[in-house]
């Protein structure tokens, strides 16, 4: 079967890694700081754009804080979140699962309701609008102390925030996942989901972490789980997802070039991973380019790649009813592509 008939651009997917703030594009950074009166140390977009050369995920993590400077407004955030919503529904995104970083807002001056506020307001007529249901997860930054990351969260339990769990995020190696155990626990008491990035450029020792001390129910990234065999082999008896990210890793240098990704070999030791686009405007890609690009490097058939949406709706946080709606339209999807086969490859 030739893969260019494939279309990948509109696999009904789950998003689940995506961070609302990375999905800033350069255009929008501009009109924002013009209607803030904010002065960019770029002279336009495409200076802007020049910048989004990184060696590592701190050289990201700078210029990614720093662009928020333009998010002063609940209109401001509802109008990030629209842009998003738009560009997810053409990429045929029918679920998405929001990062939002409270913490890099509230270092800014800007207060927890107007960051919460208006991106609410953005997912509020998601599914009718944009053909996609949403939910929120605050993420907290990693390398910020504990403290603070309790002080927040109580503060968004306080207010009731139409959060349905928690992340942690940002700089990763030297703020391992025990640092966190105090404000998993209370969320976990709080009844809210458990996420957290681990094994991005941090060892397979974060996701060991990151499931026994904070009872994660999915690693963010992950993909060193495969320099650890016992590691790997617990991932995949317990079919803990991966939430991998192809271009980010390739952009953020973690791995040399999209050939050296190891998502074909995740595949087919049985991980659970499906594929998302972190931070869409920095990578050089939303999820359909993730899929495009994997199709054209790696070769997948349309049975690998309903297999990755499937696996990312079934480790989405759905009711089973809209599971069900979801994954059958994976299979719609798949049967319709050229040579399917009768039967599913699982
Ligand atoms: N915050 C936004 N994108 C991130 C990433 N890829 N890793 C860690 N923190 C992030
Ligand atoms: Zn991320």
């Amino acid at each position: 079967m030739p893969t260019s008939r494939l279309s990948p651009a509109r696999l009904p997917t789950a998003e689940l890694h995506l961070h609302i703030e990375g999905t800033l594009e350069p255009e929008l950074i501009f009109a924002l700081a013009v209607r803030n009166g904010i002065a960019l140390p770029y002279r336009d977009v495409s200076a802007l754009r020049a910048q989004y050369e990184f060696t590592d995920l701190q050289s990201f993590l700078t210029l990614y804080y720093s662009n928020m400077a333009v998010l002063l407004t609940e209109q401001d955030f509802e109008d990030m979140t629209r842009a998003y919503l738009v560009r997810a529904g053409a990429a045929g995104v029918r679920h998405a699962e929001i990062f939002l970083d409270p913490q890099a807002h509230l270092l800014r001056g800007v207060a927890l309701e107007t960051c919460i506020n208006g991106v609410t307001r953005g997912l509020a007529d998601s599914e009718a609008r944009y053909g996609l249901s949403t939910s929120l997860i605050a993420a907290f930054l990693r390398d910020r102390t504990a403290e603070e990351a309790l002080d927040v969260l109580e503060q968004l339990i306080a207010m009731d925030a139409p959060i349905i769990g928690i992340g942690l995020d940002s700089a990763e190696v030297g703020h391992p996942p025990s640092k966190f155990t105090a404000v998993f626990r209370r969320a976990h008491a709080a009844g809210l989901r458990c996420v957290a990035h681990a094994g991005e450029e941090g060892g397979p020792d974060y996701i060991w972490e990151a499931l026994d001390l904070l009872g994660v129910a999915r690693i963010d990234h992950g993909i060193r789980a495969v320099e650890d065999e016992q590691l790997v082999n617990r991932l995949v008896a317990e079919q803990i997802p991966l939430t991998v990210c192809p271009l980010s890793n390739v952009r953020l240098r973690a791995v040399d070039t999209l050939a050296d990704h190891p998502l074909p070999d995740m595949l087919a030791r049985g991980l659970n991973i499906s594929v998302h686009s972190d931070d869409p405007s920095y990578f050089g890609g939303y999820l359909d380019d993730n899929m495009a690009q994997l199709v054209s490097t790696f070769a997948l058939d349309s049975t690998q790649l309903a297999k990755l949406a499937a696996n990312s709706v079934r480790s989405a946080f759905l009711t089973p009813e809209r599971c069900e709606e979801l994954l059958a339209e994976v299979e719609n999807w798949r049967t319709a592509q050229p040579g399917a086969k009768q039967v599913p490859g699982g």
